[in-house]
């Protein structure tokens, strides 16, 4: 080549480049597109397992008003008392948890191998957790204890490498006349806007609020908006535009929930439900420790750290993300049990975690269980009859077979796997550390199988790595 056609040459060779490479860092233009989700949601999809927090006001009469017993869960003890506002703002001025440290709490949630926190800045009723200017009644200015929650919480989360998102609640507000849901102090008005003032409240308390949580506090990985009621007009039309338009504008990286009253960046799934098959599309299952959200003194019914790793890895393996709730107490303490149980996940997770964090959903889908042909439920629904004995996460090359149910021929712990064609170059337990292979055995149908005996753990899940040959699995 002449030098004059090198030099032409090399320059559309770079100009073809930094046409690529822009293209590349260039963001989407439509950001409730495919393409602008999948890049928020990149670290959704890696994290899996979030730290959960409903705390305020509630935490102080912990399910019991005035000596009765309030039914259900913590955080809604206003709504069910039906205490009017002037009554139940009164806790405010009792708010003071001398005990609360924000680094114990995000070192919980690191110990439970937990990667995002998500924490009520507001819940239903009212009462913000951080300093605001668009409402006194906010943990700064009504309650002795001047701190704010919000702040610290987020610093301390970010001094570990924690992602840090809020729960918002956006349209039920039982201390404003315009908000959802108060229709003891505002019959007049009542749950159904009668009055027309909740495009008011969105405007004068909901979006100064959110602006001041995506200005104030640094990064924040998700908002977690609730129960969309009213967030449609009686003409079905879409009120909460101007909420979704300013988390875009103020931090494009931030995830929107599934509960805002529109397509969010993913799926939230019903309190405490997980799906019973797998999914391509981001969801995430909140969930609780025990009964409640919000902190009540008479609930102690605690899952075991079994169940819970069993959950994680059972979202996990249909392509989800658990997040796990804890209720603080008015002193600012997350309750023992809570602490004690998330541990143990984390010490699962310390062994285990390269099949959870980063990895895919089960190709497989047949441990999930099935419909039941002849059995209905109230609705008339067939039941879903889930099968419950080993759940397949993925990397590329890779199962990772976690057992929960182990049959035994004998004295021997027996796993056969499910049938795929991909020849098999190692198997091993993810808690032997020098990770000496298993012996694969297979059977007079072909069925190939493995006695996995000194690692297995029945009360907590082990787990087998099968690495294959291709990255494609073939059935
Ligand atoms: C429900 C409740 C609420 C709780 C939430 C958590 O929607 O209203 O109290 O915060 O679930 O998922």
């Amino acid at each position: 080549m002449k030098s004059r056609q090198r030099f032409l040459f090399s320059c559309l060779l770079l100009g073809a480049c930094a046409a690529l490479l822009s293209a590349a860092d260039a963001p989407p233009a439509d950001p409730e597109g495919p393409a602008a989700k999948e890049q928020r949601l990149a670290w959704f999809r890696h994290d899996k397992f979030g730290l959960f927090i409903h705390w305020g006001l509630y935490a102080i009469p912990a399910g019991y008003w005035k000596g009765e017993r309030s039914p259900g869960i913590g955080e809604w003890v206003m709504n069910r008392m039906k205490i009017p506002v002037a009554e139940y703002e009164q806790l405010a001025t009792q708010f003071n948890p001398v005990q609360f440290d924000a680094d114990a709490w995000a070192q919980l949630a690191q110990d439970a191998g937990m990667k995002y926190v998500v924490i009520t800045s507001k819940h239903h009723d009212g009462f913000a957790l951080f300093k605001s200017a668009a409402s006194r009644y906010n943990v700064v200015d009504a309650t002795p204890f001047k701190r704010d929650i919000i702040k610290e919480l987020a610093a301390a989360c970010a001094k570990r490498g924690l992602r840090f998102g809020v729960y918002y609640s956006q349209s039920q507000d039982w201390h404003e006349r315009g908000g959802a849901g108060n229709d003891w102090d505002f019959p007049s008005n009542a749950a159904k806007d009668k009055d027309g003032s909740f495009d008011g409240y969105l405007k004068t308390k909901v979006e100064p609020q959110l602006r001041e949580l995506l200005t104030n506090y640094g990064p924040i990985c998700l908002i977690w908006f609730d129960t969309p009621q009213l967030m449609r007009d009686d003409n079905q039309q879409y009120r909460g535009k101007a909420l979704t338009d300013m988390v875009r504008a103020l931090q494009p990286t931030t995830l929107i929930d599934g509960r805002l009253g529109t397509v969010g960046d993913y799926q939230s799934t019903g309190d405490n439900v997980v799906p019973p098959k797998a999914s391509d599309d981001p969801f995430e299952v909140p969930a609780t420790l025990n009964q409640t959200w919000g902190y009540r003194s008479d609930d102690h019914n605690w899952k075991s750290p079994g169940e819970m790793i069993f959950k994680l890895v059972d979202i996990v393996s249909k392509g989800g993300n658990y997040l796990l709730n804890v209720g603080p107490m008015a002193n600012g303490v997350i309750p023992q049990p809570s602490q004690d149980n998330l541990r143990q996940v984390g010490a699962w997770l310390k062994v285990n975690g390269e099949a959870i964090y980063g990895a895919g959903r089960s190709p497989f889908g047949e441990e999930f269980g099935d419909y039941a042909g002849n059995l209905k439920d109230r609705a008339g629904k067939p039941v879903f009859l889930g099968f419950n004995d080993w759940r397949c996460t993925t990397k590329p090359g890779k199962f990772y077979f976690t057992l929960f149910k182990i049959e035994r021929d004998g004295p021997l712990a027996v796993f056969t796997l499910p049938n795929f064609k991909n020849k098999i170059s190692s198997v091993y337990a993810l808690a032997d550390a020098k990770r000496s292979p298993l012996e694969l055995k297979t059977a007079a149908d072909g069925r190939r199988f493995v006695n996995p005996d000194r690692w297995v753990n029945d009360s907590i899940g082990t787990v087998l790595v099968v690495e294959i040959e291709g990255t494609k699995i073939e059935r």
